[in-house]
């Protein structure tokens, strides 16, 4: 029987793999946005949750928050410290899972999360817990990929040649639909707002490769898979999917859809 334990041990492997922080820069500008999104300001105490390299607090603490950067991935926070040095901000870093967060109640003005909550197996305890430390007359703002962009179609092909999942673990791309959103954050009021965000590589392989050396989810495939000799066809489909996706023939120019919600905790 799998447990949530065991979910969570891969998962953080999983996200231990690769260069995390590399991948960020790819999404750097969302952490701005949800910052601006939520109007963070100064002497707000704010929590980035799966804070990866600080996407999100790092930002926040330079609008004059004090910050904390929570991640069930201890191992991110050596490019967090130095993102942060660089920025030169201060920024508490705490390991946390976003299922059982180590704070009290109504700790923070602001919970935030680009792309990292989604992660956790059960969407509605991740949910109740970031509207647990969230202050009265806060707000969550999160930013998660949608299941009808780019990387929801990425998921979804790397999925058919994973192992599913166990049943309590439910997809990350659902945090991408409204409906699902609204339920995990009951109680509060929430809008919505679909962005993109512009990924632009020399070609589909250049892309594939950059995937293959850094991005966890994808190096972990690749070492289940291609002892299976089920690599080359992975990644052909997902050559398939960026030429479909991309804005220019030749080049990989992507725009990855990412639903923004900003959810109001009444005061
Ligand atoms: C796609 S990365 C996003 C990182 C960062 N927020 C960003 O935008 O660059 C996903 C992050 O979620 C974290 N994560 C996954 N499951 C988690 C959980 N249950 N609790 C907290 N963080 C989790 C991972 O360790 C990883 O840092």
């Amino acid at each position: 029987m799998v447990s949530p334990a065991d979910v969570k041990a891969l998962q953080r492997a999983t996200w231990a793999a690769g260069h995390w922080d590399a991948v960020a820069e790819l999404v750097l500008e969302v952490g701005a946005v949800i910052v601006e999104r939520t109007g963070v300001g100064s002497g707000m105490d704010v929590l980035d949750v799966g804070t990866g390299s600080g996407n999100a607090a790092i930002p926040a603490a330079r609008a004059g928050a004090r910050v904390t950067g929570s991640d069930l991935t201890p191992e991110l926070f050596g490019d967090a410290r130095a993102r942060a040095a660089t920025a030169g901000v201060e920024v508490e870093w705490v390991e946390a899972d976003a299922e059982d967060l180590p704070f009290a109640d109504g700790s923070f003005d602001r919970v935030l999360s680009t792309f990292g909550h989604m992660f956790a197996p059960r969407h509605a305890v991740a949910g109740a817990e970031m509207v647990r430390v969230c202050r009265p007359g806060g707000a969550i703002g999160t930013c998660t990929w949608t299941p009808e962009g780019f990387v929801g179609g990425m998921f979804k092909i790397m999925g058919s040649f994973l192992p599913p999942p166990p049943d309590f673990a439910q997809p990350p791309i659902l945090w991408g639909t409204e409906d699902h959103v609204r339920e995990c954050f009951a109680g509060l009021d929430c809008e919505f707002e679909r962005r993109t965000v512009r990924w632009t590589f020399a070609s589909p392989e250049e892309m594939a490769d950059f995937y293959e050396a850094n991005f966890g989810p994808t190096v972990m495939a690749k070492a289940l898979l291609e002892p299976q000799g089920r690599w080359g066809e992975l990644r052909e489909r997902f050559l398939e999917h960026v030429r479909e996706a991309s804005a220019e023939q030749g080049r990989a120019v992507i725009d990855g859809e990412y639903l923004v919600t900003v959810a109001r905790k009444p005061g």
